[in-house]
């Protein structure tokens, strides 16, 4: 079949590379795509948010099937557009994408449904809002309601941070996002990444992994939107990943289908691992980024039967398999991100890197001029690694980042680090009879 996958950074270079290996695909084309995923796909010059002229392009090169990447589309209604146009598309429409596309919304099905997740209040009014912060005190979490690009939230450690922030957000910094704003108690612990694939009733759960959301090694610095990800986490045992089905995902799929928005497509819930259990923190409507990167690693079945299943409504006949290795990736940004960056430097011997044993190396902001590849956005390559363990996948990971030549560019240095000192505690409190 023709399939056209929407969508241009490191998630989507991952799926790109999982689809072109399917017997299934005939033709794959990705818009506008990127340097990497020109070696897998098709990149074509296509405007997304402009939803008649994806499905003009449909209609033209008889695509069959849509997968889309980013939430922006789906928000937008593009899954809408395109079924009514006769074309199959995977992820949620618009009103099931309203779990990213709301924090209220969100908030509002968890307390209906007794979905775990932070106390929270709704504001329209900054004043209001600041009264709920003076009398709760800090840390306190600000939330605009909308989609703003992971500029959206700000976990203050003062009444005066959170203040701060209430009016940043009502000051129309972040434009449409900011008409509405939820404040929210602040959660301790670690968090985690999970994904179910959906198809309105049926949710499967995928592999676990963990993100690594601040910018500099340690966890310090700004938020970003993921440097790196690992995946399997233990943090997310079998046990733990049946707790977070009926106690989080499945009630929300049957809240979505009770108020007739059923959800179809891959369900992100951002956890916090709490003292009393998992947490919700947020839904996103799509596959995290840079968690899809370890993911597609490891994943061993076809991919496109199962984003087939859950749009057609079939998801209870499929079952995937996953190596049972690890899978680690670096995230190598361009210097000044998620601020001010620069574009266009020139970026060396990612051959040699990808040649390290067990490397395949995603872009995620890169272009190609003649037979230079130029950085060309703020997270720019994903260098991604399986290893029958995770040290091995992150030793390997941190070969190939060597091997790069990119002065303009930095990652961090310790993905995977706390995961590994968890599993080394756990091997030390084997050996002496203590832990589990
Ligand atoms: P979100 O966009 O909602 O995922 O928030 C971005 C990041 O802010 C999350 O990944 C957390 O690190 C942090 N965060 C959001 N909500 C909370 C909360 N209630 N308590 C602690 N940290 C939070
Ligand atoms: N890695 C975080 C996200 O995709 O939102």
């Amino acid at each position: 079949m023709n399939i056209l996958l929407l969508g241009g950074g490191g998630r989507e270079h991952a799926l790109a590379w999982k689809m072109a290996a399917s017997p299934l695909t005939s033709r794959l084309f990705c818009a506008p795509g990127n340097a990497g995923i020109a070696r897998e796909a098709e990149c074509v010059d296509l405007d997304i948010a402009d939803h008649e002229a994806v499905i003009g392009f449909c209609r033209d090169q008889h695509v069959d099937f849509v997968v889309v990447g980013p939430e922006g589309p789906l928000c937008a209604g593009i899954v809408d557009d395109l079924e009514a146009a006769g074309i199959k598309a995977f992820g949620p429409n618009r009103a099931a994408a309203q779990l990213e596309g709301s924090k209220g919304f969100t908030k509002d099905l968890c307390r209906a449904n007794g979905i775990p997740t932070a106390a929270y209040e709704r504001f329209r009014a900054a004043d209001q809002a600041k009264a709920y912060v003076r009398a709760r005190g800090a840390p306190i979490v600000v939330k605009a309601d909308g989609l703003a690009a992971g500029k959206g939230v700000v976990v203050a450690q003062t009444p005066a941070e959170a203040e701060a922030a209430i009016d940043m957000i009502f000051g129309g910094d972040l434009s449409g996002a900011g008409a509405e704003l939820v404040v929210e108690e602040f959660l301790g612990g670690e968090e985690a990444s999970f994904f179910a694939l959906c198809d309105g009733d049926v949710a499967l759960p995928l592999a676990s992994a963990q993100d690594h959301k601040r910018a500099f090694d340690g966890d310090k610095g700004p938020n970003t939107g993921g440097m790196g990800a690992y995946s399997p986490t233990s943090l997310v045992d079998p046990a733990m990943r049946d707790r977070v089905m009926a106690e989080i995902v499945q009630p929300t799929l049957r809240a979505m289908k009770k108020i007739g928005a059923p959800y179809k497509g891959v369900l992100y819930a951002g956890l916090m691992m709490t003292a009393e259990g998992p947490k919700l923190i947020e839904y996103n409507v799509r596959f995290g980024d840079p968690e899809c990167q370890v993911l597609m690693l490891r994943l061993q079945s076809d991919l496109i039967p199962a984003l087939l299943a859950s749009r057609d409504g079939l998801l209870k006949s499929i079952d995937l398999r996953w190596l049972p290795n690890a899978a680690l990736t670096v995230v190598m940004a361009a210097k000044g991100y998620p601020g001010r960056y620069a574009k266009d430097s020139v970026i060396e011997n990612l051959e040699a890197a990808a040649a390290v044993e067990g490397v395949e190396i995603f872009h995620a902001g890169t272009r190609q001029d003649g037979r230079r590849i130029l950085a060309n956005g703020g997270r720019v390559l994903n260098v991604s690694a399986l290893g029958t363990d995770i040290v091995q996948a992150r030793d390997r990971a941190y070969q190939a980042v060597a091997r790069i030549n990119w002065p303009e560019g930095f990652c961090r240095h310790d993905i995977g680090r706390r995961a590994i000192e968890r599993e080394k505690n756990k091997i030390a409190g084997r050996a002496t009879g203590f832990g589990s």
